[in-house]
């Protein structure tokens, strides 16, 4: 199977930068290395939107600009629709990166004027070159703010204008780093909404998200990678990430009264007095149904008022995670490998 994007082994790191006090105590020392990526392997699919998430400094942007061809990896491979990315202009045509990065336009220029200046380094044919800006700037909402100076834009409107460029010479693949950062919520609301309803359900795009938003992530992503210490620690569906480390279904129950001795199969966690009843929530013991946790309740003259699953948020899930981490494993590249199995 081919995919839209791969990483086969990608490891990376980078000398660490020193201070000048540092530097004045120390002029001749041994410049440490910081292990930015330890061997991370990615496939992500056709049309997909790829959540990658990880603490600061996890090694997120490092890899998307390894993606993106601004950096080179040390080790590994990277591939974009099956074209290695050393391979810059082949690969170039088929990404648009979106960053934060704001010193990446020309402030004193206008929305417009940056875009026709982007255009033509993306080499967007000269004749259709006024259409296409005029076209994105619409999608993006910035008609009316095109000729103000991006100096003047408000935070949203300068990710809006970052997406419109990226889209300038109509890329199957976007990398987007933290899209949403610096957002107020109800930008933010915005911006994911055109993620989903334009880029991925309309256009089609193959996305890579990295992003410190787990609601963002949930809502958005098909699919997510875990990244600590330049090593995906989880990859796999929403769902799955969100049952790291939870071995069975966990549940909430209303009962009109809750037995001391009750030994069915479950393990209770946690029972809270109710108006007229009990709050019980509880995980199945292993190998138990759901069915035989109700007919054991019966048995024990227990009335089920409501019985609901307990969902894990991916927050929860994510503490998890960092909690399993190994402590001892950021020294080196190449140390254990990451957990796929299990629930994801
Ligand atoms: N050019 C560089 N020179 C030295 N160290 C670097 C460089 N770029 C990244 N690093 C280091 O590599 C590690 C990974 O950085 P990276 O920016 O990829 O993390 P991140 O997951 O994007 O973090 P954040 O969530 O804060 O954006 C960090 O320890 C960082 O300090
Ligand atoms: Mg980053």
């Amino acid at each position: 199977m081919s995919y839209a994007v791969e990483g086969l082994g990608i490891e990376k790191s980078f000398v660490r930068k020193r201070s000048l006090g540092q530097l004045l105590r120390d002029p001749f020392g041994r410049a440490e290395r910081v292990h930015a990526l330890r061997g991370v392997d990615l496939q992500v699919g056709d049309g997909e939107i790829f959540g990658l998430l990880g603490p600061n400094g996890a090694g997120k942007t490092t890899l998307l600009k390894i993606l993106s061809c601004l950096v080179l990896p040390d080790k590994g491979q990277a591939r974009i629709l099956g074209v290695d990315t050393a391979d810059e202009d082949r690969v170039k045509p088929q990404l648009g990166l979106v960053t934060t990065d704001e010193r990446s336009f020309y402030w004193r220029l206008s929305g417009r004027e940056n875009m026709r200046f982007f255009s033509i380094l993306y080499d967007v044919p000269s004749d259709r070159r006024m259409a296409r800006i005029d076209e994105l700037l619409e999608r993006v909402g910035l008609t009316e703010a095109a000729d103000q100076r991006f100096s003047d834009y408000s935070a949203g409107m300068k990710q809006r204008l970052s997406i419109a460029r990226s889209l300038l010479h109509d890329p199957p693949v976007l990398l987007m780093d933290e899209p949403t950062r610096s957002l107020d919520p109800a930008a933010s609301l915005e911006l994911r909404a055109f993620v989903k309803d334009e880029l991925k359900a309309r256009d089609r795009k193959t996305i890579i998200l990295a992003t410190h938003n787990l609601p963002e992530a949930e809502a958005l992503c098909d699919r997510l990678a875990i990244l600590i210490k330049g090593k995906i620690r989880q990859e796999g569906s929403v769902d799955a990430v969100r049952a790291f480390g939870l071995e069975t279904h966990g549940y909430e129950l209303e009962v009109d009264r809750w037995p001391g001795d009750f030994s069915g199969p479950a393990q209770v966690h946690k029972t809270e007095s109710i108006p007229d009843g009990t709050l019980v929530q509880l995980s199945l013991t292993d190998g138990a149904e759901l069915g035989d946790l109700l007919s054991a309740l019966m048995h024990a003259g227990v009335a089920v008022r409501r019985c609901d699953r307990h969902e894990s948020d991916l927050e929860e899930a994510f503490t998890r995670i960092l909690d399993a981490e190994e402590p001892d494993d950021s020294a080196k590249p190449g140390g254990s490998g990451r957990q796929t199995g299990g629930a994801v």
